[in-house]
């Protein structure tokens, strides 16, 4: 059976500041009313004969996420609490020993709570031919046409066909430099890894015993002695806290050789940024999407959100991102927005 695993423990840095330690982006209602982490449950929730989704998260953020899965009526499949982040490599790990313990057969989609996607049917499609070779024993990767030489992203190099729908990877590259991204788009046989992922749980255990044997370790001891209340399972804090700290692309995916991967077009987006989410967003013929109280005289291509206690006005100003809170204010250029990360740093270092 499919088990969705909703992965929500991600902090959000470059979406500052709004999102923020306590509120993290994928808990924030950035398009449209519902948060990126309830439109993930609910994707998860449409595909045919699923099981409940799985959410692994920060305990620090159980009551959001109980409360947001109960808002949009979706049923638990458990929500796994880690009493620290140790990056995504364990959090899937706990997420295959808690469908196991219902299900010795079960299969993991694993999804980002950050992502869009724009078209569920074509969504739909490839998790159909990703469960065929899922059950053969393949972990399959969905992989998104690059559109240009992103360093955030992982580089899927595809080789032969494994029957109708998906490919055998020939060379999986998390996270490359600029010129080698620029190559591998040149190349044009290369896709962006999407971050979702459909395995047999127990396989994953066992590439993860090949390649990262200190994670499975932790993992299985954190969940042993976990405490569960309600809906709630709380890992064990000392038994986690050993885990190495890697995420499933760098432990597992560039090392395994029974890696696939299923070509997608679902307008898939990582809302990773602001210009990204400016990107994905409904805009006027001047090119600028505002939330909230915002005047806009002679401006273009920018995205401005006012918050709840004044009004934003912008005169002749091009391509800005202006992020209004009750707290902070963030004035950028649109294309400078990466370094977003560097203010939180700042921030963190002044205590
Ligand atoms: N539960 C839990 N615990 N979730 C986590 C943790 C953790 O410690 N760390 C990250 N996550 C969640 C994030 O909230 C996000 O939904 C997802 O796991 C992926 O983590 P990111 O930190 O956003 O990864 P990334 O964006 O750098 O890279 C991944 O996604 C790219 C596509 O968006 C990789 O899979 C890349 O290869 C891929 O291209
Ligand atoms: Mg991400």
């Amino acid at each position: 059976m499919l088990h969705p695993v909703v992965l929500s423990g991600g902090s959000g840095t470059r979406l500052w500041p709004l999102s923020r330690q306590n509120q993290p982006k994928q808990f924030l209602a950035l398009v449209g009313d519902r948060s990126l982490y309830q439109e993930t449950v609910l994707r998860a929730n449409a595909l045919p004969g699923v099981q409940p989704p799985i959410t692994v998260c920060s305990d620090d953020h159980r009551f959001m996420v109980g409360e947001q899965l109960q808002a949009v009526g979706v049923a638990s499949g458990g929500i796994l609490l880690e009493p620290m982040a140790r990056n995504t490599a364990p959090a899937i790990a706990l997420a295959a020993l808690q469908a196991l313990r219902l299900d010795p057969e079960a299969t993991l989609l694993v999804m980002p709570a950050d992502h869009l996607i724009e078209d569920e049917g074509a969504f739909r499609a490839a998790v159909g031919a990703a469960m065929a070779l899922g059950e053969e024993g393949w972990l399959v990767t969905f992989g998104i046409r690059p559109e240009y030489p992103e360093t955030g992203y992982g580089y899927i190099l595809r080789g032969d066909a494994l029957g109708e729908a998906g490919f055998r990877i020939e060379r999986f590259v998390e996270k490359p430099d600029l010129a080698t991204a620029e190559t591998y788009v040149a190349d044009g046989r290369y896709a962006w890894n999407s971050g979702m992922f459909l395995f047999r749980a127990q396989r994953y255990l066992e590439e993860l015993q090949l390649h990262a044997p200190g994670i499975v370790e932790a993992a299985r001891k954190a969940y042993e002695v976990a405490s569960a209340d309600l809906d709630f399972t709380r890992v064990d804090a000392d038994a986690f806290s050993a885990s190495p700290s890697e995420s499933i692309d760098y432990a597992v995916m560039e090392k395994t050789d029974r890696a696939a991967v299923v070509p997608v077009t679902c307008g898939w987006s990582d809302i990773g940024s602001w210009s990204s989410l400016w990107s994905v967003a409904e805009r006027d013929a001047d090119g600028n999407h505002h939330e909230g109280d915002v005047i806009s005289i002679d401006s273009r291509g920018s995205l401005v959100r006012a918050s709840e206690r004044r009004m934003v006005a912008t005169i002749g100003v091009e391509d800005l991102v202006i992020i209004d809170t009750a707290d902070a204010t963030l004035v950028a250029r649109k294309d400078r927005v990466q370094d977003v990360k560097a203010v939180v740093d700042a921030l963190k270092a002044a205590g």
